[in-house]
């Protein structure tokens, strides 16, 4: 398959070859919703998130407004119709505020302000007034486990042993503690202990130095920082990403997710249902289930970020056959509680950009791209996948920057982003891989997604149906079915990279014939039976009802 062929260029191929085709039978044609009005029934509610397409924001690499070669929240706003063109519903933006940028903003030193560097206080409320008159929403990156080291409070603890926030951080003669069985983060350092000679004791950290724990054993610290949530929710914010959320109590008992730290994110949750409609996503500390996030499937987390697919899924997408995802997603869905939403990323801010991780391969980013739309579960897109961004090679802060270099919007000198210079470097073939270039080609990744991302829209099969792996006996073949009340979708993936692959899935049970949405990949019913066939690379989806 020639995977530069536009994709309209490719429905009307399809279209032909079926008109002109005398074996197969013509697709039905399944009477049409009104999309726009589903999405906007969808999106509206409290189940809003599971049919959002959220896109996560590096504010500082998305749009300069100033000149000063940092992106901002004025500079958001100002794209936020572009965003919204490509399919955009919701925003995730990475902390944005006050730090001394140990950690790219992941150490916080004022829970209740905004970076100077990204705008003000009335910059927010204006994102957020300009994003909710477009139906957009806005959720705020929070970091409950532990703040800068150059916080108000830090500065007090570590004055000495009595203070009246003594205790508000982990502290202990030794570099070590008995009932503190937890190492530091992999990638953060060799220790979780480091000596301040203020106060003469260790305090503890599982990320850098720069970011000491709170202890959330003290009442007040959890108290705290339910203050902070209710800050940013009655200024309008539609909910919150939740910083390695599992780590916030340690005990003899574990690090993660231990018993205190779920009935601290019940009363963070019950705080959030205060508020109509908004939501709350966990970032996992690692690998490993998602449902101790969910509790009982109402009272904790909507979402939580799949890691375990976020992780491997480039050597999935590669190794030729469907089995572990299909094995993934088909667990994923039995060991959640009923109402729980996955949260599927293809990469992140603490990834390599997906052209690294493929090999420069896009067909393998836009398979993945087809999982994440069509699997249960909400796509979380990151800044720039849309481009297929090339990483970069400058570190400012650490060498995660490599896949947070500036958006390039259009040419020119700063190619849109900015009139000044920008903080960092642009990724490889930036200016080959403007937004504006690739809007104008129908071949490109960013009219690919844009593509997908409006075949998703209004089908609430998608965001919130039921899921049946449909086996194939041919093992390079993901095949699946998704539905809601009134309407089904099949589902095909290929993992041959080089062939055109056909199989039978016995026991489909299609209810009905397949109408092609997209895609080069053709099923048909047979009886019980459906015979799909793939070209290399290649997917189709399909509505069967
Ligand atoms: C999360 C963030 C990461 C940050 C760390 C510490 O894993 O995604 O960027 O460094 O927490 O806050």
């Amino acid at each position: 398959m020639n995977h530069k062929i536009p994709l309209r260029a490719a429905a009307v191929a399809m279209t032909l070859a079926a008109c002109t085709s005398t074996s197969r039978a013509p697709e039905p044609a399944y009477p049409e919703k009104d999309r726009a009005a589903e999405a906007q029934r969808l999106l509206s509610g409290p189940g809003w998130y599971r049919h959002a397409i959220f896109y996560e924001v590096y504010v500082r690499s998305l749009q300069d407004s100033g000149g000063d070669g940092i992106g901002d929240l004025p500079g958001l706003t100002s794209r936020l119709d572009d965003l919204k063109a490509l399919g955009v519903d919701a925003l995730w933006l990475m902390p944005i505020m006050p730090s001394p940028f140990a950690d790219s903003g992941y150490d916080v030193s004022d829970y209740l302000g905004v970076n100077p560097d990204y705008g003000t206080l009335a910059d927010l409320d204006a994102l957020l007034a300009a994003a909710h008159a477009r139906g957009m929403r806005v959720m705020l990156d929070l970091v409950l486990n532990h703040t800068s080291d150059r916080h108000p409070w830090f500065l007090e603890s570590r004055q000495d042993r009595t203070n009246p926030r003594a205790d508000w951080y982990v502290w202990s003669d030794t570099p070590s503690s008995p009932t503190i069985p937890c190492g530091p983060i992999p990638g953060f350092g060799n220790g979780a202990w480091t000596f301040d000679a203020t106060r003469g004791q260790y305090y503890f950290h599982r990320f850098g130095a720069a970011q000491p724990d709170l202890n959330y054993w003290n009442p007040d610290v959890g108290a705290a920082m339910l203050d902070v949530a209710r800050f940013w929710l009655d200024r309008g914010v539609d909910g919150f990403r939740c910083d390695v959320v599992g780590l916030l109590h340690e005990s003899p008992a574990g690090c993660d997710m231990i018993p205190e730290t779920q009935a601290y994110i019940r009363r963070l949750r019950t705080e959030l249902d205060g508020y109509p409609d908004r939501a709350m996503v966990a970032e996992p500390a690692g690998f490993g289930s998602t449902a101790p996030f969910f509790g009982g499937g109402s009272d904790m987390f909507q979402m939580a970020f799949d890691f375990d697919f976020l992780f491997p899924w480039p050597g999935w997408i590669a190794a030729g056959s469907a089995r572990p995802l299909a094995d993934h997603f088909a667990a994923l869905q039995q060991a959640l509680p009923p109402g729980a939403q996955s949260a599927i990323q293809l990469s992140n801010h603490d990834f390599a950009r997906n052209f690294e991780r493929t090999g420069g391969v896009s067909f393998r980013w836009r398979r993945a791209a087809v999982i994440q739309a069509t699997m249960p579960g909400t796509p979380f897109l990151y800044y720039g996948e849309e481009l297929d961004l090339r990483p970069g090679t400058q570190v400012v802060v650490d060498d995660r920057d490599r896949a947070r270099t500036p958006m390039p919007w259009s040419d020119g000198p700063g190619l849109g982003f900015t009139t000044g210079t920008p903080w960092i470097a642009f990724g490889a073939d930036a200016a080959r891989t403007t937004v504006a270039t690739e809007r104008a080609d129908p071949g490109s990744a960013h009219a690919f997604l844009k593509g997908l991302l409006a075949l998703r829209r209004g089908r609430e099969a998608f965001g919130a149906g039921s899921l049946r792996i449909l086996e194939v006996d041919d093992p390079s073949i993901l095949l699946f079915l998704r539905e809601s009340a009134d309407e089904s979708y099949v589902v095909a993936v290929g993992m041959d990279e080089t062939a055109t692959r056909s199989g039978v899935a016995a026991a489909a049970r299609l209810p009905g014939d397949a109408q092609t949405l997209l895609g080069t990949a053709s099923l048909v019913r047979e009886g019980d039976a459906a015979r799909v066939t793939v070209p290399p690379s290649g997917f189709g989806i399909f509505r069967v009802r």
